[in-house]
């Protein structure tokens, strides 16, 4: 990777600059404006905007009944609008398998700060779909977290994706403190870093759930490239006790990674939760084995889940535990000051 830059610019300010490059195929989406022209009445587009569609994307990814559900919208208009959309995104239909693997050569990969990390990844954390970082206590979770909100607002030829960085923190972890620190051992100015970081702590798992439609909002007004839920299951797994409360907990549970995903769909960001494990018995090796919690919930909903455990000294061992095209190989990596990077372990 090329040596860092040393500043970074402010993408809220920037915005429309950053829009107008042809360089961001994964994280671009078209404000519910365009829709105006292909038709659409200004009166129902700020209607649109109104009830929480601020993005042409969010129209044509959502089902037809939920924007029958809307005010002032029926069938004809629904199905106009939806039309319009599709032209828009002009990416709904099929492709050859070509078209879309030169889609996927463009798209964003995030860096961790570790190169091995990196590679492990295929080249970093994939923007347009879930990271799932899972690992017990002091694995590195939140650190890699923290990292990746500094690093994804680098520009894209430095592994950034030139974008925001959005925190949910349901565990009260969050140290901006922590984003200078990495700022500084990595030699980057750390006012524009921090300005480029909404964060919001979540209090309960209906809280977490709102903060969503917050963000959906935020993400539509500036160029967001990495949003970070830690940890996403933690509120829900204390609020739903015990195996009266699982299938209420997974349903919950399920309807906040729907939006995850939606938000994935519509912006194209890189999302990353992290999660917890449970100690479960192996009947085949007698030993007890860690699993991520959740269940088939978050097992379905993340694309790549990646699994941490303690190396020697400062060192962590990540290790890919499901992924559409990686394989089951390990990396490992160090905290540091300058925060995740390469072992030398
Ligand atoms: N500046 C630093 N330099 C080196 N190591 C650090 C630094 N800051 C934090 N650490 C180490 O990072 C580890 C904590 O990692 P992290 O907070 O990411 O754990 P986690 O996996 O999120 O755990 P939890 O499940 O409790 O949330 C600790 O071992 C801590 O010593
Ligand atoms: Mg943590």
């Amino acid at each position: 990777m090329a040596t860092a830059p040393t500043e970074i610019a402010s993408c809220v300010e920037e915005q429309e600059n950053i829009e107008a490059e042809e360089a961001a195929p994964a994280t671009c989406y078209s404000k519910i404006e365009a829709l105006q022209q292909f038709g659409i009445a200004s009166k129902d587009v700020s209607n649109l905007r109104d009830q929480g569609y601020a993005t042409v994307e969010s129209v044509a990814y959502a089902p037809k009944k939920q924007l029958l559900d809307l005010k002032g919208f029926g069938e004809a208009k629904v199905l106009k609008i939806q039309e319009a959309a599709f032209k828009v995104v002009g990416k709904m239909g099929f492709v050859t398998a070509t078209t879309f693997l030169s889609r996927r050569k463009d798209m964003v990969k995030l860096s961790t700060g570790s190169s091995q990390l990196n590679e492990l990844l295929g080249g970093g954390v994939e923007t347009g779909s879930i990271t799932e970082i899972f690992g017990e206590f002091a694995t590195g979770k939140t650190q890699i977290c923290h990292s990746l909100c500094v690093y994804c607002q680098m520009p894209m030829d430095y592994g950034g994706g030139a974008g925001c960085a959005m925190y949910i923190d349901t565990e009260g972890t969050f140290r901006p403190e922590r984003i200078v620190q990495i700022c500084e051992g990595i030699g980057l100015d750390s006012s524009d870093t921090l300005n480029n970081i909404t964060f919001a702590r979540a209090y309960n798992s209906d809280h977490q759930m709102k903060l969503l439609s917050e963000a959906t909002r935020l993400m539509s007004e500036s160029r967001y490239a990495l949003v970070v839920v830690d940890s996403a299951t933690a509120l829900f797994r204390s609020e739903y006790i015990g195996r009266g409360e699982l299938s209420v907990r997974q349903q919950m549970l399920g309807r906040f990674m729907r939006e995850l995903l939606h938000i994935c769909d519509v912006f194209g960001v890189a999302v990353v939760i992290t999660n917890q494990v449970v100690s479960t018995p192996d009947a085949m090796s007698f030993k007890a084995s860690l699993k991520p919690i959740g269940g088939n919930i978050i097992a379905h909903a993340s694309t790549t889940r990646i699994f941490l455990r303690k190396g020697q000294k400062n060192t962590r061992v990540a290790k890919i535990y499901d992924s559409p095209n990686l394989p089951e190989s390990e990396a490992q990596f160090a905290i540091a000051d300058g925060g995740i990077t390469d072992s030398s372990a």
